[in-house]
């Protein structure tokens, strides 16, 4: 709010009470007269700008949280109600603007203070999936469009610890997937990261023009978690509005969604509520299910989205972290060893996994592929161990065969990006679906155009494949 707003009167319709007790972001609020609605906001007498979120009641007061924290308060100042409660504005009119949890900008451009919608009323229409048949959406990411292949309407996950590049390949994928078509409608939710991040994303969208059909919000690493934890639940509102009244295909990316349980557990610290498993806050769980649930689809359109998920200590077995993937369709693991090697994307082949990776969805070719890779690469893991005992002479041929074309996919894996270019001086990469598939048939030894059977979803494959199994020339 700007500071230049009058000065907050208490008039006697709307008194509510008196702050009783401070702690932290923790307002107490002893009711004296209105009686105000769980999750309205309160204003202070005499502090412009500050806003109380009513959370829950105790006996005959408020337990409130102090949204901004910007201004200090004191016990016995006069609060009042105002009837609303947060919200964002939504449709057209926020095409190309910046905003922050409280829906109001951060671009220096006017406040839109018409069609606004609360950010926690999720949108009417009940979230079952639409049976429409999966569209493969090209990314240009070699490692993605094979592992965890981009399908409209899904959610994937870039999974890593602290400095891994989980950033570099979102920022990459916004790149690629709104390079051709810039009439995509992109959502960006920045949570709990890096401000310079979010600044320099913006500036990458302006300088592309896709700016002009993008929503982004910001609750950055300096909000505080009350802020943090709505910014999500804000994008998720103007995201519904676009998929359920405009029946628009969303494109939605996060980073970093596992900021979003933080500011959660947060808040409960504060409320100083008993932790669940992992120290998180005891209702976490359910409102990260209740977030993502907005983020699907229905018959009218799609919200298709790429979530980056941090890893506390690279603990991928973190309560939190298991709790998000279990909701994604895909997970992309970068790990840290693979980084270290230079590697980019840092994509730990062996703990990626994909529900999408089905022949229906990708092909019988692709799925016969992608399980010789896995096959491959869990033989590279266990041989890894021997070599370093015996070295690898001393391997059979065939196995020395494996752990070699273990080595060169791992490298034909990695690529240049196009957002990286200023910090590695080579231009970024973008490969197309078939080429990333003609490539790991190349490094296997399997020649294409001697494929068995031409399924109907490939046109690309010639028949005659003498590389097939028996298996799975059963399977077709
Ligand atoms: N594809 C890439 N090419 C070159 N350098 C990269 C690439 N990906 C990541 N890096 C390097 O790694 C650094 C960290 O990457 P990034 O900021 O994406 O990590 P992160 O996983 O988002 O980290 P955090 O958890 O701190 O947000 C980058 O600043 C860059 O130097
Ligand atoms: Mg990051």
């Amino acid at each position: 709010m700007p500071k230049t707003e009058p000065r907050t009167t208490v008039t006697d319709a709307n008194y509510v009470g008196r702050i009783s007790a401070l702690k932290g972001l923790v307002v107490r609020v002893d009711i004296e007269a209105k009686q105000p609605e769980e999750g309205e906001l309160l204003a202070v007498d005499g502090c412009p700008g500050v806003f109380l979120q009513v959370n829950f009641f105790e006996g005959s007061s408020a337990v409130c949280v102090n949204i901004n924290n910007d201004i200090d308060l004191r016990c016995g100042l006069k609060v009042s109600a105002t009837g609303k409660k947060v919200s964002v504005p939504v449709g057209p009119d926020t095409l190309g603007r910046v905003f922050n949890a409280l829906g109001q900008p951060l671009d220096n451009g006017p406040e839109i203070t018409s069609n606004r919608k609360v950010i926690t009323e999720a949108s009417g229409i009940k979230s079952y999936r639409k049976a429409h048949s999966a569209e493969l959406l090209e990314t240009g990411l070699k490692v993605i469009d094979f592992m965890t292949p981009f399908v409209k309407g899904r959610k994937i996950g870039i999974v890593g610890g602290a400095g891994v590049g989980k950033t570099v390949l979102t920022m990459e994928m916004i790149h690629n997937v709104t390079r051709d078509n810039k009439k995509n409608l992109s959502i960006y939710c920045g949570v709990g990261e890096r401000i310079r991040e979010g600044n320099e994303l913006y500036e990458t969208l302006k300088e592309t023009d896709v700016l002009k059909n993008t929503v982004m919000f910001f609750g950055q690493m300096d909000a505080t978690p009350a802020i943090r934890s709505m910014v999500g639940p804000a994008a998720a509102t103007a995201a519904e509005h676009f998929r359920d009244e405009e029946g628009r295909d969303i494109l939605f990316f996060v980073d970093n969604i596992y900021r979003h349980v933080q500011a959660l557990t947060e808040i409960s610290t504060n409320f100083g509520l008993i932790p669940s498993e992992g120290g998180y806050s005891p209702t976490v769980y359910s409102e990260l299910r209740r977030l993502q649930d907005r983020l699907s689809s229905t018959e009218k359109g799609s919200i298709t989205s790429v979530q980056a998920v941090y890893i506390p200590a690279d603990d991928l077995s973190d309560p939190a972290v298991q709790s998000i993937a279990q909701q994604l369709d895909s997970v992309l693991v970068l790990s840290r060893s693979i980084a270290e090697q230079g590697i980019r994307p840092a994509v730990d082949l062996l703990q990626t996994t994909s529900s999408l990776l089905t022949p229906q969805i990708v092909g019988q070719r692709h799925y016969d592929l992608v399980a010789k890779v896995q096959a491959i690469m869990q033989k590279y893991d266990s041989l890894k161990n021997i070599i370093a005992i015996i070295g690898e002479n001393e391997l059979s041929p065939a196995d020395r065969q494996d752990y070699q074309n273990a080595k060169k996919l791992i490298s034909f894996f990695s690529q240049n990006f196009a957002v990286s270019e200023h910090l590695t001086g080579k231009p970024g990469e973008y490969f197309t679906r078939e080429q990333t598939l003609s490539g790991v048939e190349e490094i296997l030894g399997s020649d294409p155009s001697k494929t068995d059977k031409q399924t109907k979803d490939q046109p690309e494959a010639k028949p005659g494949d003498s590389n097939q199994t028996d298996a799975q020339t059963k399977e077709e």
